[in-house]
């Protein structure tokens, strides 16, 4: 674990050994529509205590899928940068490293110097973060190949990369499955032979048994589970199957055959009150184990990576709106051949993914009434190819067209060669660090004198920065803006310690 560094000299932040206490003033305004056609502002303050607890457990993560391009990647990462491996390329010699990750590559302005530079930190530098040396992985896969077998098999690293990895990652082995043929593509049946062949509650109370079993063998504080196993299709939502936890919990006694592998995986994560990440489009979370997870006070979120095509939908179209330009029409087409995209290839599963990427812009078109009338949307298309010889290198290729001034026309073609699972995998890691440092920050309201301290509300909307599609509390405003996604994690790490957000207004140095 790194040591923490920071020292705040303020009245309002207190650094003991347990907690790093700091006491914030939150602005918010609350606006409303007058009948006279005039828009009334109220800014408002809240005085908070914000508390972060500065012990950092030994973290366990269990990836659903764990024998995928995501899971052996993700192993072989933590494995290589915790052993600093450098490895011979055409082009040089290549050191491991974590480029990708938020927590770990990107920083933060915390100041300006004497000099009136901006001083910056790394982002795992500002509170205390679990160390990715230090997560200890386990988890299943319905492929029974150990994560060597995986890594070789997924095509995503140097070979000498791997030839230095073969080793180790040949003792880790996922654990069985539970496979329901209805759910992913038939195209993945020749992979399934590592499955629980039990009715569903069984295999419910298997994976309970699985998880309690990690937790004892390896001795860790903490488990997160992250579904990065093949995309499902959407389950139906319906009255007296899945709607409350009661009908889920009983349709899973009663073996109905719509609650997915899924589900079952997030329901048993929730009953050992371990942290549920869907990194997939598929609808798991659906209103009965939200309601479950609200019950229990157990951290969810979701839903499906923002690794390539959707992180820069989610930035152009914020800067196209932004500029007071109008995109009308927005076409992406996506070829890759890894496993994914064969699984991806049956319209069931397509069509879980194209729900995902298209609801990205709503938000940013919604935010711009001079240019969109009320329920007017840009043309928005979304295709999926599967080449198997473009293997893990998946293609983006999108046409935005604005409308721009006097009827003029501007339009962007964007060519992204993504390298799929280089991209997901960091995200992976940011998602279970940042959402484990989620369970260890509480907020007190300091004017109420009877006021408690208060945890985040479980659906974690705060991971939204990493999700195509994020889940939010119920009557929570959806943000896909990625740059309003990032600046909510780095201003509330900055409440953390008792900074403001991030104005910009450098009013010091802007004015006499
Ligand atoms: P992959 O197909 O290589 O890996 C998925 C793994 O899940 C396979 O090893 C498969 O055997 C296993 N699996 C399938 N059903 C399972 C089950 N019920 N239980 C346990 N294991 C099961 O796919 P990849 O590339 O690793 O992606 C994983 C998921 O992440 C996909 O759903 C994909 O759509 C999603 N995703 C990936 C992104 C990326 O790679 N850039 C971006 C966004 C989402």
């Amino acid at each position: 674990m790194k040591d923490f560094k920071l020292e705040v000299v303020s009245p309002n932040v207190k650094i003991s050994d347990d907690y790093i206490e700091s006491t914030i003033e939150y602005q918010t305004s609350h606006v409303r529509k007058l009948n006279d056609g005039k828009i009334q502002i109220a800014p408002e303050t809240l005085s908070l205590n914000v508390r972060t607890d500065r012990k950092v457990p030994k973290l366990g993560v269990m990836l659903v899928g764990w024998g995928g391009n995501n899971g052996s990647t993700l192993t072989a990462a933590l494995e290589a940068n915790k052993r600093k491996l450098k490895w011979r390329k055409r082009t040089g010699v290549q050191t491991a490293n974590w480029f990708g990750s938020i927590t770990q590559a990107s920083t933060v302005l915390i100041g300006h110097d004497d000099e009136g530079k901006d001083v910056h930190l790394p982002m795992n530098e500002l509170v205390p973060m679990v160390d990715p040396d230090d997560i200890v992985l386990d988890g299943w896969d319905i492929s029974s190949l150990n994560i060597a077998e995986s890594m070789e098999r997924a095509q995503v690293l140097d070979v000498a990369l791997q030839d230095q990895l073969k080793e180790s990652l040949s003792q880790l082995r996922p654990r069985p499955s539970i496979y329901d043929a209805d759910f992913i593509a038939a195209n993945q049946s020749e992979r399934a032979d590592n499955i629980i062949s039990k009715p569903k509650y069984e295999q419910f109370v298997q994976i309970r048994k699985d998880i309690q079993d990690f937790k004892k063998s390896s001795g860790v504080e903490k488990v997160i589970i992250l579904w990065t196993a093949n995309t499902e299709r959407f389950s139906n939502v319906e009255e007296g199957l899945n709607t409350t936890m009661f009908e889920l919990e009983d349709s899973l006694r009663a073996n109905k055959s719509e609650i997915s592998p899924s589900t079952i995986f997030a329901m048993a994560s929730i009953a050992e009150g371990c942290t549920y990440i869907n990194g997939s489009p598929q609808n798991t979370f659906v209103p009965g184990v939200i309601e479950l997870a609200e019950h229990h006070g157990v951290f969810i979120a979701g839903d499906d990576f923002k690794s390539g095509q959707t992180k820069l939908k989610s930035v152009l179209v914020d800067f196209l709106v932004g500029a007071g330009i109008k995109p009308v029409s927005i076409v992406s087409y996506n070829h890759l051949g890894n496993n994914d995209g064969k699984n991806l290839s049956a319209p069931q599963q397509f069509r879980s993914k194209e729900i995902s990427k298209s609801n990205v812009v709503d938000d940013m078109v919604e935010s711009n009434s001079i240019l969109y009338k009320p329920n007017e949307h840009p043309d928005h298309v979304v295709v999926i190819k599967y080449v198997p010889y473009v293997g893990d290198s998946k293609r983006a290729m999108d046409e935005y067209t604005s409308e721009i001034m006097m009827g003029g026309h501007n339009t962007l073609v964007i060519h992204n060669t993504c390298e799929d699972s280089l991209l997901a995998t960091p995200l992976i890691l940011d998602l279970v660090i940042i959402g484990e440092l989620c369970s260890r920050l509480h907020l007190k309201n300091n004017k109420s004198e009877s006021s408690e301290w208060v945890s985040l509300k479980p659906v974690l909307s705060l991971l939204s920065y990493l999700c195509k599609a994020p889940l939010v509390p119920a009557g929570s405003q959806v943000v896909n803006s990625l740059f309003r996604q990032r600046a909510a994690i780095e201003n509330i790490l900055r409440a953390c310690v008792g900074l403001t957000p991030n104005s910009h207004m450098a009013l010091e140095q802007r004015f006499d």
